[in-house]
């Protein structure tokens, strides 16, 4: 039988099979490494993305966002070289805000923005337009997340914790808040993404306007979106690529402080300019755009919650069953996004860090100040990949058990 020969040709992330041509000498393979860059391919196209943020979308956003670099909506420019402020992005822009709207189920009082600077960002933006430096915000304090944005709101006005579970490690969510009835808003981180804790019960009745940090639920699960007042999320993990934030504000709640806000951030100049004050981050708010599109076309918020739910169950019982691996948090407070679980001896630890490195599941080292593990499961990702991981929890608690 003839042997085959293929030339291969590689850069730092990929590689490609040139033909059977001889190309230059520094770009050829033996044998035995064609065959080994073929089960890279394969080991690639079975890759599970567990990644607590940036993280996984869904497949046809990274094609649809490659092909609009290339030649966006038929034009032959790129989305990456045309003017906000043309007929061709403004739509995009439009559309972006009107899904959320819808899939929201958003009434007229509430303005969809998308903004720059992330969800840190926000953690300073809304002090700044809500809370007069003589006047009260409360917060809750429920893990890294939350306490930044205390740190910041503390730069504006005084700040009380209405409910903080720092002395049991952030395991759980605070109940029975002590919220004054004076505070300009109540403060909430809805999922802490390195703690693993997620709100079930909203405080929609604490008294005061509430504000949510969203960041690493946003869209996952139906809520009764129209009683807040302010939602911020940064897009890199359920919405999109990193570089955009998701604001959706109550507008009759501005207005009211009475420092100088610079132009860029205050909200009610970004609503008065339908989100186009200055440049947008096009791109992110394109790629956020196919991602709305993604979620109406799979049936919208309640649909993913149902899949969002199975995702955790399956996760969640198995860990349960398995004695080898520990949930570090309190059952009713188990965050559905991102499942946080330790092992009682380090050196196992690390051997199943190695077994899911090698089945192609990435993500799942925990984040450095909880340690163990962290599997992230937002909306995009499918359940075989959670399959895939609980299977091989289940051998390896077998092998070692
Ligand atoms: C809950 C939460 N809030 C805020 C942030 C900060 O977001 P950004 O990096 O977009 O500023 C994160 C980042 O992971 C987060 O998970």
């Amino acid at each position: 039988m003839p042997t085959a020969r293929f030339y291969l040709a590689i850069n730092p992330t990929t590689i490609f099979i040139i033909g059977h041509q001889k190309p230059a000498t520094s770009l050829i393979f033996a044998p035995h490494q064609f065959i080994q860059s073929l089960m890279i391919e394969t080991v690639k196209s079975v890759i599970h993305n567990f990644n607590a943020g940036p993280s996984v979308l869904p497949k046809e956003v990274f094609e649809e966002a490659s092909e609009a670099i290339l030649d966006f909506n038929h034009t032959g420019l790129s989305i990456l070289e045309i003017g906000h402020r043309t007929n061709l992005f403004e739509p995009v822009m439009a559309e972006a805000r009107s899904l959320v709207k819808e899939l929201m189920q958003l009434d007229d009082d509430h303005e969809v923005l998308f903004l720059h600077g992330g969800a840190t960002t926000q953690f300073m933006q809304v002090p700044m337009n809500l809370l007069n430096e003589n006047e009260l915000a409360s917060y809750t304090d429920t893990g890294t997340w939350a306490s930044k944005a205390i740190k910041e709101a503390k730069l504006f006005g005084h700040v009380e914790v209405a409910g903080s579970t720092k002395e049991t490690n952030y395991t759980s969510i605070p109940k029975n808040l002590a919220v004054s009835p004076t505070a300009a808003y109540l403060h909430i981180t809805t999922n802490e993404t390195i703690a693993g804790t997620q709100w079930k019960k909203i405080p929609y009745d604490c008294g005061v306007p509430l504000v949510a940090d969203m960041s690493s639920d946003i869209l996952s699960r139906v809520l009764d979106f129209n009683k807040f007042d302010i939602i911020y999320a940064g897009a890199q993990k359920n919405m999109g690529a990193a570089g955009v934030n998701l604001v959706v504000i109550n507008k009759n709640i501005l207005g009211k402080v009475n420092r100088t806000i610079p132009s860029i951030l205050d909200y009610r100049n970004h609503i008065k300019e339908g989100s186009m004050m200055n440049t947008p981050p096009v791109f992110a708010v394109y790629v956020a755009m196919l991602t709305l599109r993604w979620l109406k076309k799979e049936g919208g918020v309640a649909a993913i919650e149902k899949l969002n739910n199975a995702k955790a169950a399956l996760l969640y019982q198995t860990l349960d069953s398995l004695p080898i691996f520990k949930p570090v948090v309190a059952k009713e407070d188990r965050s559905y996004m991102n499942v946080v679980f330790v092992m009682d001896d380090p050196a196992l630890e690390k051997e199943f860090l190695e077994r899911c490195k090698q089945e192609g599941m990435i993500g799942v080292k925990g984040h450095r100040s909880v340690g163990g593990f962290r599997a992230s499961l937002y909306n995009a990702l499918k359940l075989e990949s959670v399959i895939a991981l609980t299977d091989l929890m289940k051998d390896f608690a077998n092998k070692k058990g």
